[in-house]
């Protein structure tokens, strides 16, 4: 008997044991837990508190284990300047500018038209540009296009396709052109240099000049149909090649600063050479505006020189008569040097 009660009081106790000890650590759980969420509590109340934000936004440097320059600040305060500039700025400037330089081709082919060949074709063709030089500017004219085009749609994009196209179309739109821009401008600095070396002769300016600029060209104007005297390139060319060398420098160079920032640049560098990027860019382009149209549609006979490499000799007596009588002495003299090499040939085959 008294063995019995001796076993069900240890059950007993063991049982009671067991449910002291479970509620004991019942209790410490909850307790640890009250402690823990409290401490994750306090800490979001002070992380993401109303201060806090205000601290980030403010531009207020916080701790972080990276050594990059200003890697501690979460927000940068001067970038809302670079922001307002970029967007509030220059982004509706260059969209005025580039359907102003539009509009101002459309209209001059409109009232003034394209300039013709006054006299006709003789049927005969010099040879203005080599492979070489054709080869280099078809690869500048689509590496330019293509990277303006991307560039467009990284700035103007979402404002005149996201909203019209599914998100999903748009994504892959605007990562392929931010993509092919990031690839595709350093080949455009690589030809900048080709051609640099490869036309900047041509390209000085002399007293000629100053006339074809004072009478416009002969394109509009009293002096319309006129031709004024030109070397091989004439004062608008010339004018549009250094346009494009020193313009096209500041936009290579600030894009390789965008596209490498792996040497210590700090926004501002950053905010600075996407402004200066933004506005070389924009002058190019409206620059090339005029030079598309006048190679397209408003000089007839220029457009098959640099697709065939040849030109008729009108065309090169109109427009760069210089050239021309250049041309025509140095075949002359190679003519009669050739004459006089025959003439020799044959009188030492008669004695
Ligand atoms: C559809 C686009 C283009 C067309 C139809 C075109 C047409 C022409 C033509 C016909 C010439 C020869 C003019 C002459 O023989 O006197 C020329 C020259 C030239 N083009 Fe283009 N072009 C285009 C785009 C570009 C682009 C995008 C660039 C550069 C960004 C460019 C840069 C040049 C340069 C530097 C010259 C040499 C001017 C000189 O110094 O004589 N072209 N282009």
């Amino acid at each position: 008997m008294f063995k019995c009660i001796k076993r069900t009081s240890l059950v007993m106790l063991s049982i009671v044991t067991a449910l002291l000890l479970s509620l004991s650590f019942n209790v410490l759980a909850n307790d640890s837990n009250n402690t823990g969420s409290s401490v994750a509590e306090r800490e979001i109340t002070q992380l993401a508190g109303a201060d806090f934000w205000r601290q980030v936004r403010a531009g207020e440097e916080g701790y972080t284990t990276s050594q990059s320059p200003e890697h501690g600040v979460l927000i940068s305060t001067p970038g809302q300047t670079w922001y307002i500039l970029k967007e509030k700025w220059m982004s509706p400037a260059g969209a005025i500018a580039i359907f102003g330089s539009i509009s101002v081709v459309i209209l001059a082919y409109i009232i003034v038209g394209p300039v013709m060949l006054s006299k006709p074709r003789t049927g005969r063709k010099i040879k203005r540009w080599t492979r070489l030089d054709r080869a280099l500017h078809w690869s500048m004219a689509f590496t330019f296009l293509t990277l303006a085009f991307s560039g467009l749609m990284l700035v103007y994009g979402k404002h005149f396709l996201k909203p019209y196209v599914p998100t999903e179309l748009w994504g892959f739109v605007i990562m392929l052109a931010k993509q092919y821009h990031n690839y595709l401008g350093p080949l455009f600095g690589v030809l900048l240099v080709l051609i640099l070396f490869k036309w900047w002769r041509k390209s000085i300016f002399s007293q000629v000049d100053i006339t074809w600029f004072m009478k416009l060209g002969g394109m509009v104007g009293k002096h319309k149909g006129s031709h004024p005297s030109a070397e091989f390139s004439n004062a608008g060319e010339k004018a549009l090649f250094w346009l494009l060398i020193f313009a096209g420098s500041i936009a290579a160079f600030s894009g390789l600063v965008l596209d490498f920032p792996i040497f210590g640049q700090t926004r501002r560098d950053m905010e600075l050479s996407n402004l200066v990027h933004m506005v070389s860019a924009l002058i190019l382009i409206c620059g090339f505006v005029f030079h598309i149209y006048i190679g397209l549609f408003g000089m007839e006979g220029a457009l098959e020189g640099m697709v065939t490499g040849e030109v008729d000799e009108t065309w090169a007596k109109e427009h760069h008569d210089i050239w021309y009588e250049e041309v025509m002495s140095e075949n002359k003299k190679e003519s009669s040097v050739e004459g006089q090499v025959k003439q020799e040939a044959k009188h030492e085959q008669t004695t």
